[in-house]
Parts: C-alpha cells; structure tokens; sequence
C-alpha cells in the first residue's frame, strides 16, 4: 500500500518520478506527491487525489532538479487531503520524507515531542516518524544516517522510508522493514521503487532490499547497511520483465488487458511444468519438501481476498486428490488467534504480490514455530517469496489491475499441479485419473480462448441489462463455490454493486429472504457431481421471480432453458472448472463496472498491494 518512487542522477528526476508513481498508482491512489532538491532549498508538490491531479497542479513550477522522491498513498493515518499527502517536511524545513507503512507507536512518539515544542501539519503517522527523527538528528548532533538508524530502533510497524536532505543535494536516505524496497542500478544514477516497474525503461539490474536495512544513495554510489552500522554488500539480480508487459497494450483499461491475456498467462503457468508426454508434474517446489509432505498430518493455507479463494478452491482440491486434511485460513486471522502450528504443518501461503503484510507476518509466526513454509506467490523476489523454505511462481506476469484477475487463474492453475503432484507422491491418485486432469489442464488455456473469443457480446449485452442492480447474489457449490466468492469480490470492487458469494443450499438460511423481481441471481451452474441439485437451487430462486444469470456448460439445455440470461463455457472435469467458470464473472464484472462509471483500473478505496495490516 502507498507507491515510493525516488530518483538519483544526472537526468531530470520529476518526469521520472512522476511516471513511476503512474505506474504504481495500483498500490493507492488517495493523493500523491513529490519532493525536489532545489539547490538553496527543498521543493514540494502534493495534492489530494490521483497522480493526474498532481500533474496538472505542478505543471506552472519549474522543477528543474537531478533528484526527487514521490509517493502515492493510501490513507491510515489521516483522511485523504493535501495536507496529510506526502513527502512531509521536517519543523526545520531542512528534511522532506515519504513513507510506506503505519508506525504503530507513533502516538508515543508524537506526545514524546509534543512535549518539546513540535507542532505538526498533518494527522498522519508519517510526519511523526520525519520529526521524530529531525529531533534525535539535532539533539544528538549526528548525521542523518545515525539519526535514522537511532529512529528506526524506536519504531514499531511497517516502514519503507525515502528523505531528502537539503545538506545534501544528491543523496537519497532509504529505511525497510515490511514494506518492500527495491534499488535500480544505472550508469550514474540510481532509481527506487516499491517495485520494479517505474525502473524498467532505464534498468533491469536492481537489488531488493530486506528487513532492517539502510541505504544511502547516490548517482555513483549505493550503501547498504544494517542497523547496527555494518556494510552489507548489494545482491544485484537481473529482472525478466519487459517494458511492455506493464503497458495497456491497445486495450481500454488493464483489467481487460489481463482478462484477455489468461489463454497465455495459464499457459505460462503450466510451462515445463505439465508434461503430458510422460505423463508428469515438475513442480521442484514441491520436491524440495517431499519428505515434509509425506509426513505432514495437514495443509494449511494462508492468504487473503482473491487469493484466498484460490486456497478454498486447493482445500477442495487437494483434499478431494490428495486426501490430506487441508485448512484454508485469513492471514488476519491466523496470525492473531494463537493458532495450533506443529513441525508436521506444511503452510500454502499464496499472494500475488508477495507482499501483503497479514500474509507475511502470519508466515513468519508460523515459520518461527517449525512448520515448513510453501510460497506461491507472482511477484519475483517479492518478501514472501524470500522467507519460503520452497515454492513456485505463478508466472503471470505483472498485473496492473487492482481487481485480480490472471494472477488468480494461474493461482488455480499452478495449485491444481500442486495437488496432482502431492497426490502422486501419496499414491492417492490412480494413473487413470491423474493424467485425465493432466490432460484436461492442458486444454484449459483453449478453453479460455474459446470463451473470449465468443462469449463477450453476450456478457456486454448481460452487463447492460443487469448494471442497475443494487444487490446481486452469487451461488454455486463444491469445487465452484470459490467461484461464486471470487465472482461477488470482482462485482463488489469495480461497479459498487453489494454481491454475495454463497453456497447454493446454504442460500436458503437467509439470503433467499432477499429474492425479488430485482435480484439478480449469478449461478455458477456448470456439468458436475452436484448439477442436479443446483438446478433445484435455480428453481427455488424462479420460484420467487428472482432473474437467473447461469454460468452453463455446453450444450446443458437444462440449466440454459431455466435461466433468464446464460453463458456458455466449454465442458471439462469438474476438478478444473473454476478455471474456466470464472472468467465470464470476469468480464460480467468488468462491463458493470464500465456501464455504471467507475475507473476499474483503480476502484475508489482498494489497493492492489495491502502492504499495512
Ligand atoms: C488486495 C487486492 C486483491 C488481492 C488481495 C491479496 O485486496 O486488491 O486483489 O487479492 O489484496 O493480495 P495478494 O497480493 O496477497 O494476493
């Protein structure tokens, strides 16, 4: 949560920061901000709003300037406002700061120096941090860096932090602790980020920098320190991202951009890994931890959102493959209920980003404990990815969208391997079985096609005729009833429809009491073991006029003839049709969302990457 940009070198940095908080715009977008180095003095533009309102408001000054960090935010502490947006600027004037993260202390810390005369501008957390350590910086007589590192002992919570100095005109000061960092390294110039991305055009050389690390940077110089004052030597990897996997590509928004790419991203996510020829699963994750999961008496699976739909659908999975009792936990939940963590516990965290912070510290508590931790996570070299002792990427690709959409299908995708591959090293699976699902996976990238290719005037004319609806109700059951979840979210976030995800039998313990003219009732009604009971679900709902929208098979005249409005996915095992099952929810989604106005790039309050708990 909140996008840090910063910008060392020879070249102008505005247009370079201000790009880069483009790019991460998908991390918060409330209000957004920069600070230059000016020479004689220090430079601030920030403004409430996205980073357009920024632009325009700057656009008069001259800002000229060879460094400069930014930031685009994600309200905690203070509602969105131009006082409260970032870089904050010291009671000298002599500091500006940004932040990513909440100080949990900062009320200690501000009634600390509201005592010794502080005011503050703002209401956040934030400037607290900047004063905090502007005061230690005077009162100790130290440099900057000492004052940092002092602060930084004091504060508990989430941090990545970017200062400028007006003493000195070409270093940048950057702080992390579980909020992420990473450092581009160019021919004299150096550029940060909270990913990659605004660093791309320039750089694929970057390093990530971990917990409890300091660095000072400068055009021809990074320092990295610990702490405690000892160098660290900087791990520079090499990126595998192109410029144009972060770009809309022609499409209208990055939403449909990802939607539309899922044929190649699940593609992707099979890659090497599904071998129909002999009839394998190569997943070296899991092989890594084969004798743990021989022994392990349950899976436990951690995550949050879209995410953790993606764990419903692999308890379903995994336990119906596999036989091995499988617990799908919220992050927030878990890390703070004292959960029962044994050495025998093999943890599933899965995360797009690899970064949000309930997942993380639910991780590090269950690591700390003994259990052996498996990350499947998108983003390379993302946080959860670094504290896994094993795991796999889901290879997506980056995914610019706030509301999930590829990264949740090549989740499925890879946690349906995950479950063939366990369930083989069990024996729980006969080879007749097993290389039915291979081979139905592999066809789902097809599949998919198939549906973007001749579902899509359909679900547009569907989207137009429900996007009215206060309230929708999603339903579906078994390996489906995660889909009837991720359906409501997707509608939830991007049109500001109330949805519900239910089980369809469940419906009739309270929902059913909301069924009117004006309910639309979305069934995820596909060919399965439970389709004759759905199909009395859709009666019961017809029964009390409710308009059924259903997800159908081809060629299900049943399910079709019963429902106001139907999609047509294609058949397959009812093991893999949330994969295919979806994606309508999708789009249906999508199209509302643009019928009714909002900006589904970037939906009003959410967050791609929940960086703060
Ligand atoms: C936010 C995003 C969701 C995402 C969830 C978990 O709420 O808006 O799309 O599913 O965080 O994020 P993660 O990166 O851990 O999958």
């Amino acid at each position: 949560m909140c996008g840090i940009v910063g910008y060392t070198g020879y070249r102008q940095a505005y247009p370079i920061v201000l790009e880069g908080l483009k790019k991460l715009e998908y991390r918060g977008y409330d209000s957004a901000g920069i600070a230059l180095h000016k020479g004689d003095s220090l430079a601030v533009y920030k403004k409430e709003g996205k980073v357009s309102v920024l632009e325009n408001f700057a656009s008069i000054y001259d800002k000229t300037s060879n460094i400069g960090i930014g930031h685009t935010r994600w309200a905690t502490h203070g509602e969105p406002s131009d006082r409260n947006s970032h870089p904050h600027v010291s009671a000298s004037g002599n500091l500006a700061m940004i932040h990513n993260g909440i100080i949990e202390n900062y009320g200690q810390l501000k009634s600390e120096l509201l005592d010794k005369g502080y005011t503050f501008l703002s209401d956040t957390d934030s400037e607290v941090l900047l004063n905090f350590i502007e005061y230690i910086k005077t009162n100790n007589e130290c440099t900057l860096e000492e004052a940092m590192r002092i602060a930084l002992k004091r504060v508990s919570g989430a941090y990545v932090i970017l200062l400028i100095d007006q003493d000195y005109p070409d270093t940048i000061f950057a702080a992390r602790k579980g909020s992420p960092l990473v450092i581009g390294i160019g021919k004299g110039e150096h550029f940060l980020g909270s990913d990659a991305s605004p660093m791309l055009e320039f750089t694929k050389e970057v390093v990530y920098i971990n917990d409890y690390e300091l660095a000072i940077v400068r055009p021809d110089e990074l320092i990295l320190k610990n702490l405690g004052n000892e160098r660290i030597t900087p791990y520079v990897q090499k990126l595998d991202i192109e410029l144009a996997a972060i770009e809309k590509g022609g499409f209208d928004h990055f939403m449909l951009k990802e939607i539309f790419e899922q044929p190649k991203t699940i593609f992707d996510s099979l890659r090497g890994r599904l071998d129909l020829d002999k009839s394998s699963v190569t997943l070296s994750g899991i092989e890594a931890i084969e004798d743990k999961i021989k022994q392990a008496r349950r899976i436990i699976i951690v995550a949050c959102g879209t995410s953790w739909h993606a764990g419903l659908m692999a308890e379903y999975v995994i336990e119906e493959l596999c036989r091995i009792n499988v617990e799908v936990e919220y992050a927030s939940e878990f890390r703070y209920r004292n959960p029962i963590i044994t050495k025998e516990d093999v943890i599933i965290a899965i995360s797009q980003s690899g970064e949000t912070a309930d997942t993380l510290v639910a991780l590090e508590n269950a690591k700390e404990q003994g259990a052996t931790i498996f990350g499947l996570v998108n983003v390379v070299g993302s946080s959860i990815a670094r504290i896994s002792h094993a795991g796999a990427y889901t290879h997506a690709g980056p995914e610019i969208g706030v509301a999930s959409t590829k990264a949740y299908t090549a989740q499925l995708a890879v946690l349906q391997l995950i479950a063939l591959k366990i369930a083989k090293i069990k024996g729980t699976i006969s080879d007749e079985r097993f290389n039915t699902l291979l081979l139905d996976l592999a066809e789902v990238p097809e599949k998919v096609d198939f549906i973007l290719n001749n579902q899509v005037e359909n679900i547009q004319r569907i989207a137009s005729k429900y996007s009215g609806a206060q309230d929708a109700l999603f339903l579906g059951r078994g390996f489906n009833f995660p889909t009837a979840l991720e359906g409501a979210l997707k509608l939830k976030e991007i049109s500001y429809i109330h949805a519900e995800g239910y089980p369809a039998a469940e419906m009739k313990h309270g929902p059913i009491a909301l069924v009117d003219e004006n309910l639309p009732v979305i069934f995820v009604a596909t060919k399965d073991s439970y389709h004759d009971k759905i199909i009395s679900n859709m009666q019961e709902i017809k029964a009390r006029k409710g308009k059924v929208i259903a997800i159908v098979s081809e060629g299900d005249e049943i399910a079709s003839s019963l429902a106001d409005d139907f999609i047509v996915v294609p058949n397959c095992n009812e093991v893999i049709a949330p994969l295919l099952a979806v994606i309508p929810l999708q789009l249906l989604s999508y199209y509302i969302g643009i019928e009714r106005g909002v900006d589904v790039d970037k939906p009003r309050n959410l967050a791609k990457s929940v960086t703060v708990e």
